[in-house]
């Protein structure tokens, strides 16, 4: 088999501070021969299937902004986490055709990888592959890292999670009712209410864009306050849960993607309530968790076992088509995603 053609998104222009739009993306179709493509020495060839979607690509389209990952260049392809099948191999590869890894790729059909970079995949009955870019994977180990290191839930305590029906919220708020947790989340439809209700076993949630105002949901729904506020959206929520804090409580800062669009940043105003209530407040990244073996360890061996066992409930919101990244990125970050967003590219 041979193809004439790879198509692959570039990273057209820098979107400043505003809404990211599909005109910052572009399409491109490349001249592209999968059986003559030059491989050298420890490199393997590629035919991508799925591509994972995440907000921090957000933060890599600013060009100018320093942050903990280098910006995408202008004119150069979008990069990702994803999972191939491996179509040719060059010299000096221990990786055989057919076989099916999860690396560091482009937005693209087609992608030259070093074989080191990769890691084969582990294949689970019953257990879809592009879970290994949700659940058991980046977003999983964030959920699980973040939620015990630095949340250290214990029996009885209430867990309040925000952007709770996205890739790492849904998890977050299982592991914790597992941990016999009070688990409350919030999400931006009625819909996704609903999923985390009915059926990640949350035990109280709210939409934030409906409610009267969050300083009243709180009430309703943590009226024992928090002690540990999983944090993803930043900005006004974690201002107004700061207040609903208990004492000694614990706030996990995964993410602020209530700010990665805003073009001016919210200034929280109630910080004073960390000393009055001694809260503990840790921002924390999913690469420093990869380096904690133990951390991993355990990861590896709880939810697997659990998604295997059918005890955690995970969604994915699939988009098929690389030529519908751009619009499925976009969405994401407008809230079109119920759980892990997904590009099924072949
Ligand atoms: N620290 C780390 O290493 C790490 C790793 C992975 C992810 N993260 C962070 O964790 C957070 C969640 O990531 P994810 O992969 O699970 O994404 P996700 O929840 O699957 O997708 C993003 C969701 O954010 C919500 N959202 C968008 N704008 C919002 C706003 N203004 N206020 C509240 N919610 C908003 C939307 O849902 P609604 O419909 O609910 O608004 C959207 O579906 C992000 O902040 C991300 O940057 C951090």
């Amino acid at each position: 088999m041979s193809t004439t053609t790879n198509t692959v998104v570039l990273f057209k222009e820098d979107p400043g501070r505003g809404w990211v739009e599909e005109k910052h993306m572009e399409v491109t179709k490349q001249d592209f021969n999968a059986d003559a493509v030059e491989l050298k020495e420890g490199e393997v060839l590629l035919k991508i299937k799925y591509l994972s979607l995440d907000p921090y690509m957000r933060g890599r389209m600013q060009t100018k902004a320093k942050s903990y990952s280098a910006p995408f260049e202008i004119g150069k392809p979008l990069q990702a986490g994803g999972i191939g099948e491996v179509y040719r191999v060059g010299k000096g590869t221990t990786l055989k055709t057919g076989d099916l890894v999860l690396g560091f790729v482009e937005w693209a059909q087609w992608f030259v990888a070093a074989e080191k970079g990769l890691k084969k995949l582990e294949i689970f009955d019953g257990v879809p592959i592009s879970y290994n870019l949700g659940v058991l994977g980046m977003p999983g180990i964030t959920a699980y890292g973040g939620l015990m290191k630095i949340g250290e839930p214990k029996e009885g305590e209430t867990v309040y999670v925000s952007g709770a029906a996205g890739a790492v919220g849904l998890l977050v708020g299982q592991l914790a009712r597992l941990r016999g947790c009070r688990v409350v989340g919030s999400a931006g439809t009625d819909d996704k209410v609903k999923v985390l209700l009915e059926e990640a076993g949350y035990d109280a949630a709210f939409n934030y864009k409906t409610v009267k105002s969050l300083d009243a949901a709180f009430k309703e729904h943590c009226p024992k306050g928090i002690d540990i506020y999983f944090d993803n959206v930043g900005g006004e929520m974690l201002d107004v849960a700061l207040t609903h804090m208990n004492v000694h409580s614990r706030i996990p800062v995964c993410g602020a993607i209530s700010q990665y669009n805003a073009s001016e940043q919210y200034g929280v105003k109630n910080l004073m309530q960390t000393v009055i209530k001694r809260i503990k407040i840790q921002g924390f990244l999913s690469t420093d968790l990869y380096g904690d073996q133990e951390l991993v360890k355990n990861f590896t061996k709880d939810v697997v076992a659990l998604v295997k066992e059918g005890k955690i409930v995970y969604k994915e919101h699939i988009v098929e088509g690389i030529e519908n990244a751009p619009s499925a990125f976009v969405g994401l970050l407008k809230g079109a995603n119920t759980g892990k967003q997904i590009i099924k590219v072949a």
